[in-house]
């Protein structure tokens, strides 16, 4: 098993507010032990306990949160997962519009430095146990993705990676990918342009096949609807930009189940914000929709949800809901909080 968890970070550093000084209130404090080069705009940076001791367990899919000056938090995929782990490595894309994440990483961070680490959590999980699993990778995607296939391919399990990337040059890790046997590159300069034909891949898998997908939102659209007749419980995406607008309605109460304190929550607000201002310590990260840090039980009520966490079954049990952005339906919302 490898010692060595790879982070790549995502194009979650343009898309969101994610100052906060409750992403996770354990958090670790690694060195940053090495930076290397992996593709056009994307380091790797390695970081470890300074004692060395061992990590966190990592399950394929997870991320961490990566604390940085100014309140900055910012989520990072792991590329690989398991136990026994005394490294983690993070890869990060320098991104056009950066707003403090990536240029911070790529331009002030030093090796010997020391960052604070929450997580590691996983809001992108991998059934281990599916006849066939269809792994889809866009850019800065294949970061989530590399980590289970890597992991499906320890265990000897039946799957396909797709790694699409524009140049050659763009794709991070394509030494070690493009050798496997179950995985297949798609260059688009290569094939004049074009997209790579998630439609086909879907259509070309067995029916009862898990498919997951992380990249760019025009692959998200692409793989959305590619799946749309595939039963909910095999489709799974992660995304780094959220899907759609934060329920600010308001106009409705927020009763909190384990202390009974109940909020009106105005318009232009969230419900997490409303118990951010009266005081009330709640988890939170990306406050997009996009981490899973601000998920609760919902007692009673029914959530309007906007996050692209959750899958459609989970949204319409209506069992559990995402503070940060998502509303509710009823006058009054009751969560296991
Ligand atoms: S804080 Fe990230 S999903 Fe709510």
């Amino acid at each position: 098993m490898s010692d060595t968890t790879a982070v790549l970070e995502s194009a979650r550093d343009t898309a969101g507010g994610a100052s906060s000084d409750a992403a996770s209130k354990a958090t670790l404090t690694l060195r940053v032990s090495a930076i290397r080069y992996a593709a056009n705009e994307i380091n790797v940076f390695e970081l470890r306990r300074p004692d060395n001791a061992m990590l966190p367990a990592v399950e394929p899919g997870a991320h961490i949160d990566v604390h940085l000056p100014g309140g900055i938090v910012r989520q990072y995929s792991l590329v690989t997962a398991g136990r026994d782990l005394r490294a983690y490595l993070i890869a990060i894309k320098r991104e056009r519009t950066s707003r403090g994440g990536s240029s911070y990483m790529h331009d002030k961070l030093r090796v010997g430095q020391l960052l604070e680490i929450g997580g590691p959590r996983n809001s992108f999980p991998l059934d281990e146990n599916a006849r066939h699993t269809v792994l889809i990778a866009g850019g800065i995607g294949v970061t989530a993705i590399w980590a289970m296939a890597q992991h499906l391919e320890r265990l000897g399990r039946s799957f396909e990676m797709h790694y699409a990337c524009r140049e050659r040059a763009d794709a991070a890790f394509l030494d070690d990918i493009e050798p496997l046997a179950h995985t297949r590159i798609h260059v688009d300069a290569d094939c004049s342009g074009k997209p790579l034909d998630v439609r086909a891949i879907v259509a070309n898998a067995p029916a009862d096949a898990h498919f997951y997908c992380c990249g760019p939102l025009p692959m998200l659209d692409a793989f959305e609807a590619a799946t749309s007749a595939v039963p909910a419980g095999q489709v799974h995406v992660e995304y780094f930009a959220p899907k759609q607008m934060a329920a600010l309605d308001g106009g409705y109460v927020v009763q909190l189940h384990r202390t009974g304190q109940e909020f009106a929550v105005p318009q232009g607000m969230t419900i997490l914000r409303v118990l951010r201002d009266a005081g009330v310590s709640a988890p939170y990260s990306c406050e997009e929709g996009i981490c899973g840090a601000c998920q609760v039980n919902v007692v009673s009520g029914v959530p309007d949800h906007r996050d692209s966490v959750l899958s459609a079954s989970e949204q319409q049990s209506g069992k559990t809901m995402l503070i940060c952005c998502s509303g509710s339906r009823t006058e009054r919302i009751v969560i296991d909080f």
